[in-house]
């Protein structure tokens, strides 16, 4: 074998003008990465240049994905220009893949500068499919602000602007080409290069028992095992629809809480997911809901090909909607050792997610936040210790012991609730109903729909509001009356560092607190996805139980006539309702 130091190559590139991040990080077909010359590199290389040398040298950094296709070219090419740029140290999950929620434990826990994640989360995979690399920082996950800056300024997320400018003006790369390494042995491997005085390291780490450690000291894992695999023990179904989760729902419920083996199902991580959307919703992870329907088993949870989503169901197929499902479970904090340890500083739920966490912190005296779409937000608050535990309507849940939401830390204090209160989930939530009000909520996605068509919509619709011509206007749908109190376009200033946020979502707010709120995705990779919101409370126990698409129905119709989103996108209808 050849000692001799490994090469360090500037290579020229030219710059793309379209890699500015979205909601969460840069994603596009995975054509456009294996198609365009140096895409990645380039993408990468900005990741890089964004981190001030003298943080860059020698430091830690994490990567890891949720082994969909291409993540392993990926993390090559990822390898070699980081040590190229200066890395000192890498920390790689077992063959590259590491879920979302992992590379935030592990990036705090090693104290790495940050990681690099390689996901286009719920979007399908494979060939055909998105591939997506996002850049978390120190905290373990996003933030949207820079370090040491102040108050004042335009909004802006500094370290996504920083890269999106690197990007637009990048001439060249760094990079080790001879650089190999070995994805598939857990180890520590080193690596001379020329002109470097210590040799750059990689250690290829199990994140399942990182992950599964920090789980341990935030749960009583006795209480769980008990309920998984004790005398009465309940039945559950959990399904990792081919995504990272597989390996962490074997190890962690299964061998270590005592599930038999067949309660957790596509748990075999693929390239493609099967090819199918691995979307922990009520159409994507349809065979779930059908599986749960049969009244086997007593609790169902999905999650997404990342990771960081979840979905809950009960016996029967009942549904918890995400919105309340952060509700109930700040309801029952006292069912979590980690909160009667840290205390509850404060909730947080993103605009469009029902208010029905607003109910629970309102009768506990808690504060709580209203942030804009997107987990960056919550990470702001939660370094500053002003919040506890949070959540998003687009099933995400999650807490403090991490920066990104955690679809298998959700499904455990489902579980700790659930031993606790010794009720099925469906009681569960209709106590909650009953002692709360409920938070009717739906949401419709129209998904790739014409990016003019939808732009225009919304630009209608900001000029209506700004004219001020829904302020009072009254609509009548059947026997329901509603009376436009608000309409805005959401704009969130941070508590933390005062920093404004304007053009995070139309609203239209009537005199009984029900909500119509409009967006446009900041995830999708083609067209436009648009999203229509809608909120409405109810506190009569003749009612509470009520199907919230017929409790919603006029405020559908009003939500579509008054946007015209039907005949502006051609389209008949949602291609997913929640
Ligand atoms: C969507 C969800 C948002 C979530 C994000 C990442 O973003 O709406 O709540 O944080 O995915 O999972 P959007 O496509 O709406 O911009
Ligand atoms: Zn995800």
């Amino acid at each position: 074998m050849d000692d001799s130091p490994l090469q360090v190559l500037t290579r020229p590139t030219a710059p793309y003008p379209d890699q500015r991040p979205g909601t969460s990080g840069l994603r596009k077909k995975v054509s456009v990465f294996q198609s365009k010359k140096d895409y990645l590199q380039n993408f990468v290389q900005s990741i890089y240049s964004s981190i001030d040398l003298l943080d860059r040298q020698g430091s830690t950094m994490v990567v890891g994905g949720d082994g969909r296709y291409f993540n392993q070219t990926a993390i090559e090419v990822i390898v070699q220009m980081a040590a190229a740029n200066g890395v000192g140290r890498l920390v790689i999950g077992h063959h590259g893949i590491m879920s979302t929620p992992a590379v935030s434990c592990v990036i705090r826990k090693y104290k790495a500068i940050g990681g690099i994640v390689l996901t286009a989360s719920h979007n399908p995979g494979g060939r055909e499919g998105d591939f997506g690399i996002k850049f978390n920082t120190a905290n373990g996950g996003a933030v949207t602000r820079e370090e040491g800056t102040g108050g004042k300024g335009p909004a802006q997320d500094a370290v996504t602007n920083r890269i999106f400018q690197i990007s637009r003006t990048i001439e060249e790369y760094a990079i080790c080409p001879e650089l190999r390494v070995d994805l598939a042995t857990l180890s520590k491997q080193t690596f001379d290069l020329e002109n470097k005085f210590k040799p750059f390291t990689v250690e290829i780490v199990d994140s399942v028992e990182s992950y599964a450690n920090m789980l341990r000291n935030i749960f009583d894992f006795a209480a769980l095992k008990e309920l998984l695999s004790g005398e009465n023990h309940i039945k559950i179904q959990l399904d990792a629809m081919h995504g990272v989760m597989g390996p962490y729902v074997k190890r962690i419920l299964c061998e270590e809480l005592g599930s038999p083996a067949n309660s957790a199902i596509n748990c075999v991580p693929l390239q493609d997911f099967g090819g199918q959307h691995p979307d922990p919703n009520l159409t994507y992870a349809a065979d779930l809901v059908e599986t749960m329907r049969g009244g086997q088993y007593d609790f169902g949870a999905a999650f997404d090909g990342d990771g960081d989503r979840n979905m809950i169901l009960g016996k029967h197929g009942f549904f918890v909607n995400p919105s309340d499902s952060v509700a109930v479970i700040a309801a029952n904090v006292f069912s979590i050792p980690y909160f009667q340890h840290t205390g509850v500083r404060g909730y947080a739920r993103s605009m469009p997610t029902s208010a029905a966490l607003d109910n629970v912190a309102r009768a506990t005296k808690i504060e709580l936040y209203e942030t804009p779409t997107g987990w960056k937000f919550f990470g702001n608050l939660m370094d500053a210790g002003k919040l506890s535990l949070c959540g998003e309507e687009s099933f995400g849940t999650g807490a403090d012991h991490i920066r990104e939401k955690d679809g298998l830390w959700a499904v455990l204090a489902w579980l700790s609730i659930l031993a606790t209160r010794e009720q099925s989930v469906e009681d569960i939530i209709k106590d909650h109903w009953q002692t709360f009000g409920r938070n009717f909520f739906t949401k419709y996605d129209y998904e790739e729909v014409d990016l003019d068509a939808a732009i225009q919509m919304m630009e209608d619709l900001e000029l209506m509001i700004l004219e001020k011509a829904f302020m009072g206007q009254r609509f009548a749908v059947g026997e329901k009356l509603y009376q436009v109190e608000k309409a805005d376009n959401f704009e969130y200033t941070d508590p933390v560092d005062g920093r404004i946020c304007r053009n995070q979502g139309l609203r239209i707010i009537f005199t009984d607190g029900s909500r119509i709120i409009y967006r446009l995705s900041g995830t999708g990779s083609v067209g436009a996805t648009v999203r229509v919101y809608i909120d409405s409370y109810e506190k009569d126990p003749d009612k509470i139980f009520r199907d919230p698409q017929v409790m919603l129905a006029p405020l559908v119709t009003i939500a579509l006539k008054v946007s015209q989103l039907h005949e502006r996108t051609g389209r008949s209808g949602p291609s997913v309702i929640t």
